[in-house]
């Protein structure tokens, strides 16, 4: 059951063009494919199959002897086959019954596919592996209005892509849709139609997502210099989707959170989620699709390489600061978590069970960090070479990270041996610094651990890169940054100068690691004041406010002036850049704490945090009370809304000085908001501070206005959950569970809801009685009969479950072991029960 990279071996016959035919009906799908097929080595030829009812098969147009095949619940076998032939099979599928959305399903009346990574084999029997590509034929016969397959259609129905792909990138899309059309002429002179596909009534909401689309196509042309492929680039929305979104060939297919937006029902957040959604789908195009994964455990060469194409299309359209900082706090709240826990991997796994398990923070997000080091270790030219190399040598191809590398390693004449432990070995490493001053000699002394993690222990150094600068005691900078890569397990730096510097290391966040410096609050301010690196900025006030949080947890919950007005100065500071205000003035989240209380030998207690840092928070608002008005009004956004970074960076500050003033007035500018609020950003921050304030109306009065909106009652269930007190948390969590609108069976609806407890509400979801914990146990094996992929998703709420105290840990413990008790669970969630219970 386990898979081993180790094992992997090409196909002996494989595929190299696909026919297929569906005949649509809800309850009888029925498919035919003609596969052309060709031998390569020797062997049967094993397709993969589930779910199908097989009705006819013919080679080379006879039918088959029952002895010349076999079937099992998984496959189809084919014994003796000639070296070239044409195999023709017929299944019958049921996509309204489909409830797993993966394969061929149906969502509000539509049709629509989600293939990766093993969903084709739900839809026809084939060779359901990344490393067999063939080009398709695909015919599809419906009253439905509209018709979609990848590539370019010939007439009604009819779609031919060139373009050799493996089947995890086939989609298929049939139902009653509208497009918002635009177009596009690539750099090479093609001619290209937009669509964004919706449902009726959805239209009024593609804009933003096609703008995104239009600025992606041409950032990826200036940037990495690629092109579009095809004539038509369509874009379809789904209600029920397990994921993000998916990159299938030419007819990208996404869940409606990540593409329907106005001003009135998203929020600035909604906003650049979609436009960063649709970058990185797009950017798949030549990032997976044109060059692909041999098999799943290269997940990360197309993963990590996207998340990281797509960061930077971010920071250069919404500003490098802002961006950075806000993709190390996801980095830090999910990677960290998952690499310090039963769940850590390597960026490439070397095995799984179920591979739709690893879609994770460390495939993506780590993976994503490993292709910034190379970056910063080959510097900008290096990284250009190396990518045209891997584009020119690896079109058409389904690679390896060792193909990647070695594009690297040729184009710059690096060894990048020692780099690939970073793919290899999990956990994340941990960077203590010490810094020595001794007459006229400034040294810094560098270490590495690179920790254990389940199944890997004694690890070797890693190459880190640390970009550095030094500043003088008055925050002038005396060196510019630079980059030291540390290869060995120590090193020391050197530097002769007649007064001691400050520090500023690990500028923009260089290298994936956990910082271990102890230094003055002094050196501290000094960078939260003057640095030049802005990350670092950032970074400075942020372990000023989690020594407070920390010291406020363990001892008492005193906050000094010193700090609190180094926090107000920066509120406050007219020549700051509100979105960078605005991170600065987030608090440490309850989780964050959490695993800084664990990392730090001491066993959180969610309460605790919880207090302590609604204590920081009054604390600050306080301190800022007779500015607040003030401050809120020179963040107002007149005219009409406008989505772009600039503004929504003033909401964002605005939103988080409401939350200030909520603690001292107990709603009453909160109100007034909510009242006032012309679009769905500031809406939210206002409802948000009701709820937290205990507004007994708000609730309702939201609900009635929005009941309507799918999309906005998703926000609805989440933001009840996570704003209400701890110790009512599980009980609302579970009445709204029998609200006429939840939906266990629409992800999103799902998601909101436990993760709002999960997530949104942790001294909710860790109450000492245990019931947060049944809730969720519940749910998820509710959940597991139907949707695998998204309960296993869930399940890692419980990952953390050994920093807790014993009777905590008793109870998560005893949870799991009931789930893992419980007969016929999926393969997702009974592989990440026995991960998360192993440990
Ligand atoms: N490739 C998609 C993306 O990154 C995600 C697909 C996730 N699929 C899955 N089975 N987990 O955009
Ligand atoms: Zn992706």
């Amino acid at each position: 059951q386990t898979v081993y990279l180790k094992d992997y071996a090409p196909v002996p016959v494989t595929v190299t063009h696909v026919d297929l035919r569906f005949r649509l009906a809800p309850m009888a799908t029925v498919v035919s494919a003609r596969l052309t097929c060709k031998r390569q080595g020797s062997g049967n030829m094993v397709l993969n199959g589930e779910m199908l009812t097989l009705k006819g098969i013919s080679i080379d147009g006879e039918t088959l002897n029952a002895d010349a095949y076999a079937t099992t619940d998984t496959t189809l076998t084919l014994y003796d086959v000639p070296d070239a032939f044409t195999l023709e099979t017929e299944v019958e599928i049921a996509p309204q019954a489909n409830k797993a959305l993966s394969g061929l399903y149906m969502s509000g009346g539509m049709y629509c596919t989600q293939c990766e990574a093993e969903g084709f084999r739900r839809i026809t029997y084939m060779l359901d592996r990344p490393d067999v590509m063939a080009t398709y034929d695909v015919t599809i016969t419906s009253d439905l209005p509209v018709l979609l397959s990848n590539g370019d259609e010939s007439s009604r129905g009819k779609w031919h892509d060139p373009w050799p792909k493996p089947t995890y990138l086939f989609a298929l899309v049939a139902g009653d849709l509208v497009a918002t059309s635009d177009s596009f002429t690539t750099s090479e002179g093609r001619d290209v139609v937009l669509n964004v596909w919706v449902r009726p009534g959805d239209e009024t909401r593609t804009e933003y997502a096609m703008d995104s689309l239009k600025r992606s196509m041409e950032w990826d042309e200036r940037v990495y210099g690629r092109a579009y492929d095809l004539s038509v680039f369509n874009i379809v929305a789904v209600d029920d989707f397990n994921m993000g979104a998916m990159e299938n060939k030419g007819l990208n297919i996404f869940n409606s959170k990540y593409v329907l937006a106005s001003s009135d029902t998203a929020t600035d957040a909604d906003f650049a989620n979609i436009e960063r959604i649709v970058a990185h789908e797009y950017f798949h195009n030549w990032t997976g699709n044109r060059i692909t994964c041999r098999d799943w455990f290269q997940l990360c060469l197309k993963e990590g390489l996207t998340v990281f194409r797509d960061q930077q299309f971010s920071q250069d359209e919404r500003g490098f600061a802002t961006q950075r900082i806000g993709d190390v706090l996801s980095l830090r709240a999910r990677q960290f978590r998952e690499d310090a826990g039963p769940l850590a991997h390597p960026v490439r796994p070397e095995s799984f069970v179920e591979i739709n398990n690893f879609y994770t923070a460390t495939i993506y997000e780590k993976g994503a960090e490993l292709i910034g080091m190379l970056h910063r270790i080959v510097g900008s030219e290096g990284y250009s070479k190396g990518c045209a190399l891997y584009f020119e040598r690896h079109d058409g191809d389904a690679a390896t990270i060792e193909d990647w590398l070695a594009c690297f390693e040729e184009a710059t004449g690096r060894d990048l041996t020692q780099f690939k432990l970073w793919y290899t070995q999990a956990g994340t490493p941990r960077l203590i610094v010490t810094e020595h001053f001794n007459d006229g000699t400034y040294r810094i002394d560098l270490e590495q651990i690179v920790p254990d993690t389940p199944g890997q222990t004694g690890k070797k150094p890693m190459p880190i890169p640390i970009a550095f600068g030094l500043l003088d005691r008055d925050g002038m900078e005396i060196r510019k940054t630079e980059v030291h890569v540390l290869t060995d397990r120590t090193d020391s730096l050197s530097f002769d100068l007649s007064e001691r510097p400050v520090l500023s290391i690990l500028r923009g966040f260089s290298a994936p690691v956990i910082l271990e410096l102890e230094r003055s609050d002094a050196d501290r301010l000094t960078l939260l004041a003057h640095d030049t690196d802005p990350f670092n900025r950032w970074e400075a006030g942020r372990v000023l406010a989690k020594d407070r949080l920390m010291h406020a947890i363990t001892e008492d919950a005193n906050f000094d002036d010193a700090w609190l007005d180094a926090v107000a100065k920066l509120a406050t500071d007219a020549f700051a850049d509100p979105a960078f205000r605005a991170l600065a003035l987030a608090l440490p989240s309850q989780d964050d704490m959490a695993q800084s209380l664990h990392t730090a030998g001491i066993v959180p207690d969610p309460d605790r945090i919880y207090a302590v840092r609604r204590a920081a928070q009054l604390a600050i608002a306080t301190r800022l009370q007779a500015e607040l008005p003030q401050l809120r009004i020179a963040m107002a956004t007149p005219g009409p809304y406008d989505p772009k970074a600039q503004d929504a960076g003033k909401r964002a500050l605005a939103g988080k000085l409401l939350g200030f003033q909520t603690f001292l007035d107990g709603g009453a500018a909160a109100r007034a908001a909510y009242d006032a609020a012309d679009n769905m950003t500031d809406r939210m921050a206002a409802f948000v501070c009701l709820l937290d304030a205990g507004d007994p109306d708000i609730a309702a009065r939201f609900e009635e206005e929005w009941r309507h909106d799918r999309l906005v009652m998703d926000k609805w269930f989440m933001a009840q959950i996570a704003n209400t007190p701890p110790r009512d948390a599980v009980h609302l969590a579970d009445d709204l569970t029998r609200h006429d609108d939840f939906d266990a069976s629409n992800p999103n609806r799902f998601r909101a809801l436990i993760g709002g407890l999960t997530a949104g509400n942790p001294a909710g979801f860790h109450n000492p009685n245990g019931k947060g914990y049944e809730f969720l146990a519940d749910w998820l094996l509710y959940l597991d009969k139907s949707n695998p992929q998204m309960t296993a998703r869930l399940s890692t709420a419980f990952d953390g479950w050994k920093r807790y105290d014993a009777d905590r840990q008793d109870l998560m413990r005893a949870q799991l072991e009931r789930m893992a008790a419980t007969p016929d669970l999926s393969r997702d969630l009974s592989e990440m029960l026995d991960r998360m219970l192993k440990s």
